[in-house]
This record gives C-alpha cells, structure tokens and sequence, in this order.
C-alpha cells in the first residue's frame, strides 16, 4: 500500500458525467476508492458509472442540479445516510461562457455564480460538518482554474467566480485545518473538453493559437492529466498540504509571452 492508495474511502465528484469530472472520478477508482458521481438531471452518467465499476469499485451515481443552492445541504445530508461517511469531496462542476463584459445580464451573472461559486461553498461547507462529525481527516479539493489567478479577455464573470473559489478554498482550509480536514485547488490551464460550449468566433483558429502559447510539448492537456494532482491531493501522501493550489497548465502561467516562437530555433550546444 502506497501513501496514495484510497481503499477504504469514498469520494463524491460533482461534474462526473463528462471532462475532467469522468477522468478524476475514473482515477479515484483507480486508486481504490468507491466514488458518488454527480452531474445535472438528464446527463448520462452511464459511461463513468462503466469506468468506476470497470476498475472494480463502487459507483453510485445522483442527478442532482447543483444551481439549486438551497437545496444542497439536505442533499448532502441524503448521500450521507444512503452512503455513510464522505473521506474526499471534488467540487469540480462548472460553466464557463464567453462573453464581453458588457454583455453580461444580472441573471447570466448569478446563474454562473451560482454552481461555480455558491454551490462549491455550501456543499463543502456541509460535508466537512459530516467530516467533523464522523470524525473523518477529510479532503476537500475544489477545481478552480489558472483564471482563478490571472485574468482572460471575454470571461469576467468566469475569472471572478475562479478567484472567489481560491479565496473560499483557503478561508476554510484555516477554518478545517483543526480538525485535520485539507482543503485546496487544482487549477488547470488549457484541457481539451468541451466546457466553453458554443464559441461566437472561430474556434479552430482560437484552439491553435492557444495550442502554440503553451510551453510544454503537445499543447492542450487532456483530462486525465490533472488526475496526478488529484490523487496527491486527495490521499496521505498530500496530508500536510492545505490553503494552496496546484497549477496544472503545460506552463501557460510560468511564462509571459512566447518570446521562442520570434528567436532563432534552439541548437544544441554539445
Ligand atoms: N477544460 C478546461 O480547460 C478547464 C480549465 C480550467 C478549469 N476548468 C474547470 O474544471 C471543471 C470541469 O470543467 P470541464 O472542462 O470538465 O467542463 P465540462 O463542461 O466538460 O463538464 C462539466 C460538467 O459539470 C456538469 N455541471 C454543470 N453545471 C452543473 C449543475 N448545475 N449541476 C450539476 N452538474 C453540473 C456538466 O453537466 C458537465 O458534465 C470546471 O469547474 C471548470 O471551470 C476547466
């Protein structure tokens, strides 16, 4: 047994039908976990329920509308008594959407704040009262995003809700931290899944530009390269590691401007 294996825990991910939400519920299995994976009534779970079962454990699959917040806590109350207690919660649901700044309408504004802001505070707000009370050293891991830390054109509200979850992912790892519950982001750059739904401007020419900014080889991350992050922060092997974030993003953030692509090609010097 490793510091990273989870067997004996169980975890809950929001956001599991599809992205990011199918690989880190897909991973945590593969660790050892049984693994609750959530998404919006009508979302077919079916095929992350196959890839949590496919690596032999538990799978039990909730349609549940995270944008009703008043709703979460008697929710989580409900998974608590079906499941009993909660070792790792991933906040990882979310929505973006592209839009200038004086596009954005109160409702667009509340609807995403709403799951990528209020829901990831209540819901972790409620089961680390689980946590505390079934006496669990839990892990709570909200998915943030690099712009949660920097800014991008066209995404006001989208950067504003990242930067709320950093600050409410620290607030309470000061708040849970006596109680041995962690409490941290992961904050991925460019992964390909299809969250920004539909692009008002060429998203082919777009993709590629953003594929070229990107310093490590191969461009755009895929799902499951941010599991690593997740297993770190979701096992023992991350328990002294609380209140901060994990970027997972090639190196978009490591590096202002790409200069390379303007210099002469690189020439070994040995
Ligand atoms: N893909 C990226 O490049 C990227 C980069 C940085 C951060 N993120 C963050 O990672 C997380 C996952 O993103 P993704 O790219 O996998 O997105 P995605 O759109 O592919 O998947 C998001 C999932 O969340 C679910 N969801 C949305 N609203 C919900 C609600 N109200 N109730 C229940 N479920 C709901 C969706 O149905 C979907 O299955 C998000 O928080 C996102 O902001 C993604």
């Amino acid at each position: 047994m490793t510091a990273f294996d989870l067997t004996g825990r169980t975890a809950l991910v929001t956001g599991a039908a599809r992205g990011l939400g199918a690989a880190f519920a897909a991973g945590l299995a593969g660790a050892g976990a049984d693994v609750i994976v959530v998404d919006r009534p009508g979302v077919d779970l079916g095929p992350t329920v196959a890839a949590v079962t496919g690596a032999g454990r538990a799978c039990h699959p909730h349609a549940f509308d995270l944008a009703d917040t008043e709703a979460i806590a008697p929710w989580a109350d409900e998974l608590r008594r079906a499941h009993g207690p909660l070792h790792i919660l991933v906040n990882n649901a979310g929505v973006a959407a592209l839009e200038h700044f004086n596009e954005i309408t109160v409702a667009g504004w509340r609807a995403l704040m709403r799951v990528n802001v209020e829901a990831v505070f209540f819901l972790a707000q409620r089961v680390a009262e689980h946590m505390i009370a079934d006496g669990v050293s839990g892990r709570i891991v909200n998915i943030s995003s690099k712009n949660g830390l920097v800014a991008e054109a066209g995404l006001a509200h989208y950067n504003a809700s990242k930067g709320a979850v950093e600050l409410l992912t620290r607030s309470l790892a000061a708040e849970l931290g006596p109680h041995g519950i962690t409490v941290n982001t992961i904050a991925p750059g460019m992964i390909a899944t299809p969250i920004d739904g539909e692009f008002p401007f060429d998203r082919a020419a777009f993709e590629a530009a953003w594929a070229e900014r990107i310093p490590l080889r191969g461009g755009y991350g895929r799902p499951d390269d941010c599991v690593g992050a997740l297993l770190l922060l979701a096992s023992d092997a991350g328990r002294y590691i609380t209140g901060t974030h994990l970027v997972v993003d090639g190196g978009v953030l490591a590096d202002q401007m790409p200069r390379l692509r303007f210099m002469p090609p690189y020439r070994n010097t040995l």
